[in-house]
Order: C-alpha cells, then sequence, then structure tokens
C-alpha cells in the first residue's frame, strides 16, 4: 500500500466513538410551497394533486455508523439524490433533521457548512460535470478541494492530489489533463480522488457506475470496495442497480416515489423481500 501524504495542514475532523457518522430523522424535502392537503401527511402521492408540489423524500430516516456501507435503491424519480443532498448539506430539508459526527448541521449555513462539506464529507456526483470543472486538469480539480478546506501549500497540496491520483488507479501522465479529455470511468475516479482529499470520515456515492460499460463498472466498485476496506470509511451507495448494492453495500434502504418501503440487512432484504416493490425489483434483476 503506498502511502498518501495526509492532510496536515488542516485540522483533522474527529470522529466520536458510540454514535453514527450520519443520521437523518424524519427527512422531507417539498419543492414547492405545499398546501393543507399535502402538509397533513395523509398523502403519500409524491406530486401533490391540490398545490403540484413535489416531494422529493418524505419521512426519510436512517444511520450510518464508521465503517459501514449503506445502499439506497428505488427507480427514478423515488428520491435517492434528493437524500444524498440532504446528507451533503446541499440542500436544507423542509422538515427532519441531519446529525454529523453526532452534532445537529440541520440549519448548518456560511462557515460552518462549507468547513462541514471540506472535511466531514465527500461525494460522488451522479453527474461528474456537476462536480468537476471539464476545462481544468484532474489534479487541478483534486487540489481545489484541498485549497478549499485550507491547505496553502503548493507542492503539499500537488503531491497529495498525485498520490491520490495514481491511487485511483489514474496514469500518472493524465494528471495534467484537463477532465473533459477523460473517459466516464476516468471521470469518476477524480471525483474518487477529489471526495477523498480531505480524508472525509463519511463518503456519498450517488450512482458511481452508472452509464459506464460492464467491464469499467466492475472495475470502479473494486476500486470502492479497496477504498472502503484501506480508509474505513462510512460510505452511503445510491444505485438504481440491486448488483451494486448487493456487492458493495451492509444494509440497505428500498425508496419508492419519495418513501422508505423497505429496510434491513442486504443479504436479508434481497433473499426475503417484504415489501410488493422490493419483490419486483429482485425478480427484474434475478
Ligand atoms: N429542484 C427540483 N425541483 C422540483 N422537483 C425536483 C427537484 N429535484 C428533484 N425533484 C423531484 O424530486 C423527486 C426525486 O428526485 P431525485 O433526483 O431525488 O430522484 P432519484 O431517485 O435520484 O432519481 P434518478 O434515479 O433518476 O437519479 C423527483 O420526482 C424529481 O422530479
Ligand atoms: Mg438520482
Amino acid at each position: 500500500m503506498k502511502t498518501i501524504p495526509a492532510p496536515a495542514a488542516i485540522e483533522p475532523i474527529s470522529v466520536p466513538s458510540g454514535t453514527p457518522c450520519l443520521e437523518l430523522r424524519d427527512i422531507t424535502v417539498r419543492y414547492g410551497r405545499g398546501c393543507d392537503h399535502c402538509r397533513s401527511g395523509e398523502m403519500r402521492a409524491q406530486r401533490c394533486t391540490h398545490c403540484g408540489s413535489v416531494y422529493g423524500c418524505r419521512d426519510v430516516s436512517l444511520d450510518v455508523w464508521p465503517g459501514e456501507v449503506l445502499g439506497i435503491v428505488g427507480e427514478s424519480g423515488s428520491g435517492k439524490s434528493t437524500v444524498l443532498a440532504v446528507s451533503n448539506l446541499d440542500i436544507q430539508p423542509t422538515s427532519g433533521s441531519v446529525k454529523l459526527l453526532g452534532d445537529d448541521v440541520s440549519s448548518a449555513e456560511g462557515k460552518q457548512r462549507r468547513r462541514l462539506r471540506a472535511l466531514a464529507l465527500g461525494i460522488v456526483y451522479q453527474s461528474a460535470q456537476a462536480n468537476l470543472l471539464m476545462d481544468v486538469t484532474a489534479g487541478g480539480n483534486v487540489a481545489e478541494r484541498m485549497l478549499g478546506a485550507g491547505w496553502r501549500r503548493y507542492d503539499a497540496v500537488r503531491s497529495r492530489a498525485l498520490a491520490l491520483h495514481t491511487d485511483m488507479e489514474l496514469p500518472e501522465d493524465r494528471f495534467d489533463v484537463p477532465v473533459g479529455m477523460f473517459s466516464g470511468g476516468m471521470r469518476q475516479r477524480v471525483q474518487l480522488a477529489k471526495a477523498l482529499a480531505t480524508s472525509p470520515p463519511v463518503l456519498l456515492l450517488d450512482e458511481p457506475t452508472s452509464g459506464l460499460d460492464v467491464s469499467v463498472q466492475a472495475r470502479i466498485l473494486d476500486l470502492i470496495r479497496r477504498i472502503h476496506a484501506e480508509f474505513q470509511l462510512a460510505i452511503v451507495v445510491v444505485s438504481h442497480d440491486l448488483a451494486v448494492i448487493r456487492m458493495l453495500a451492509d444494509r440497505l434502504l428500498v425508496m419508492r416515489r419519495g418513501l422508505v418501503v423497505e429496510h434491513g440487512l442486504t443479504d436479508q432484504v434481497l433473499e426475503d423481500p417484504q415489501h410488493p416493490y422490493t419483490q419486483l425489483l429482485v425478480s427484474a434483476q434475478l
């Protein structure tokens, strides 16, 4: 295992023991103003027929402990990315609470929010374009995150970014090449390097392999497994593909139309699914 220079220039964030790294409680995200009808809680449809508001997710709770991988599976539009966006403090929930490393961060804003996102959380977005600057080099994209987290010494930033780049199995001669010239699989590796650049205890992965060729998918999944084993992070991985969840996750949540319809240990849920939607999902992917 090669040594990656540690982020010594910044105060590392401490992970308290005996508490989940990430805790969501009764998270609801509503797009739109809402009305008495849909706010009452009796309406379980994702779109309110009275006011047209859409519920990205509703009453979602989850815990992720250090070293654990939680999977979220569900059809398109079921709310998976919304849950990750709340977890990454990209959006504030309409109601419910978010705890990160034991602290309530539901209403974190400004400097506190930026600090948590820089030091406590790493994310691979569903779309690499949303996360990487396409006309900036692979090294530059990773360095940008470190500079945002308070690193200042150019040589230290460059050497850590390069070590991560090669650790993500990217060719060294691509370090100074703009990511716009990279393949989909290589962009995912750059996203992973960027996410890990500040050694965050929580890693969020939104469809990390979708849109990739099967052989590229398999190699990215192997890489994620290695990252998990080496860095012992708490990981939330979102996918519409049960095979990905089966391979990575210890526990899973099944989402449908913004709601969690089933949760439990991955093996148990996939071997003996209880909810008709999970049963359909499992039988469709056998
Ligand atoms: N900014 C927004 N404004 C209005 N509705 C939104 C917004 N973002 C998401 N939604 C809606 O919220 C619901 C959940 O979306 P989300 O992106 O979380 O689903 P998903 O499970 O990640 O889907 P996919 O598998 O296609 O990525 C969808 O109905 C979506 O249309
Ligand atoms: Mg999504």
